[in-house]
């Protein structure tokens, strides 16, 4: 047996050569399940055309079905036959960050199936920036509908072995590449109201797209609407390590003690205790420190859950930059947090 056909519970495991991504796009295209790398996370993906196809990536994942998909392209043409409508920042946008880890929620096309938005007027597409990920769809020859490639609820892959951990057995093919440079997921940004909104904080910063667009971007769920959901998928809890995650927040030194007396405590339980320090280095720039972050994030909870920790104490980091996202996917990890 080659070395492209492995396979792991009936789990096809191919390498990212020219022929399995070839093989990977037939699978695709006769309505299978395939995981695949990109620049964020490991997606996992079915064509976006096909009802019955993205109905498996709900059940494959257990993935509640009031939560839309992101549908990928690999070339701006496609853009025209999933979304409609398309308004002039769309194209600004995409000019400047596709290929890259941004979302645009636009009206959705009759192309593009109900199923894949969950029900939804809108669509959410990106282009990502990955040279299997856009191979993959361009020899599918249709646009690709993704979400990260785990089981409902937690963290996202960063490596083909946590699509395995969470999925062998109920995808057809995972493609196994190098790991994923961003490691948090891409910016959701929606562009269907009067103004832009960000629903989902991911690997572009809210920083970029301001100055790209020159005004202020309200990040959905901030200020009067806190508890109010605007992107479906930010309902449930996510990310989740198996034990029970506490994030502490507020002022450095009070919440260094408290996570301080928290271990002490917990130790003296005979409890293992993991931690998530989040140290800026203050001689370096909070733009490339949180990048560093955003890039571990995911891979550091799952390396505790291997670890088999009983509890995980997690500390608040900086909100510049990508650490926006990685707040905002430890706050939905999070069972507990303490602000001191
Ligand atoms: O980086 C990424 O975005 C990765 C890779 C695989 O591309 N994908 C990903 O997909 O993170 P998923 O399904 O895990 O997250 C998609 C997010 C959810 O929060 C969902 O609610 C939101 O995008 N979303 C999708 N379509 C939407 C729509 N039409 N309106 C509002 N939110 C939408
Ligand atoms: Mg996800």
């Amino acid at each position: 047996m080659s070395r492209s056909m492995i396979r792991i519970k009936g789990t096809l495991l191919l390498n990212d050569h020219k022929n399995s991504i070839a093989r990977a796009a037939r699978i695709i295209r006769r309505g299978g399940l395939v995981a695949f790398p990109t620049e964020t996370v490991y997606g996992l993906g079915a064509s976006a055309t096909d009802t019955e196809a993205v109905k498996k990536i709900f059940t494959a994942k257990g993935r509640p079905p009031d939560n839309p998909l992101i549908v990928h392209l690999s070339d701006q043409k496609q853009l025209r036959s999933v979304a409609r409508e398309i308004p002039d920042t769309a194209y600004l946008l995409i000019e400047k960050y596709w290929p890259g880890p941004l979302s645009l929620v636009l009206q959705r096309s009759k192309n593009i199936p109900e199923v894949v938005s969950a029900g939804l007027p809108t669509v959410a597409v990106r282009m990502p920036d990955h040279r299997v990920a856009l191979n993959l769809i361009r020899l599918s020859r249709v646009p690709i509908a993704a979400p990260s490639a785990n089981w409902s609820g937690r963290p996202s892959p960063t490596d083909f072995r946590h699509v395995l951990e969470d999925l062998s057995g109920r995808i057809d093919a995972v493609i196994k590449s190098n790991v994923c440079a961003i490691g948090v997921e891409s910016t959701v940004l929606d562009l269907t109201g009067s103004e832009p909104v960000i629903l989902r904080p991911g690997g572009l910063s809210r920083e970029r797209l301001e100055e790209t667009l020159g005004c202020h971007i309200r990040l959905a769920g901030s200020g009067a609407n806190i508890e109010q959901p605007s992107s479906p998928g930010m309902r449930y809890r996510h990310y989740s390590p198996l034990a029970p995650l506490i994030l502490v927040t507020g002022a450095i030194n009070r919440r260094r003690r408290l996570l301080n007396t928290l271990a002490c405590h917990y130790n003296r339980k005979g409890f293992v205790v993991g931690m998530l320090n989040f140290t800026i280095q203050p001689n370096f720039s909070p733009e490339i420190e949180t990048g560093l972050l955003a890039a571990k994030l995911f891979l550091a909870l799952r390396q505790l859950d291997a670890r088999k920790v009983d509890l995980i104490l997690a500390e608040e980091t900086e909100t510049t930059g990508l650490g926006l996202a990685v707040m905002n996917r430890l706050r939905k990890a999070a069972a507990r947090t303490f602000k001191v």
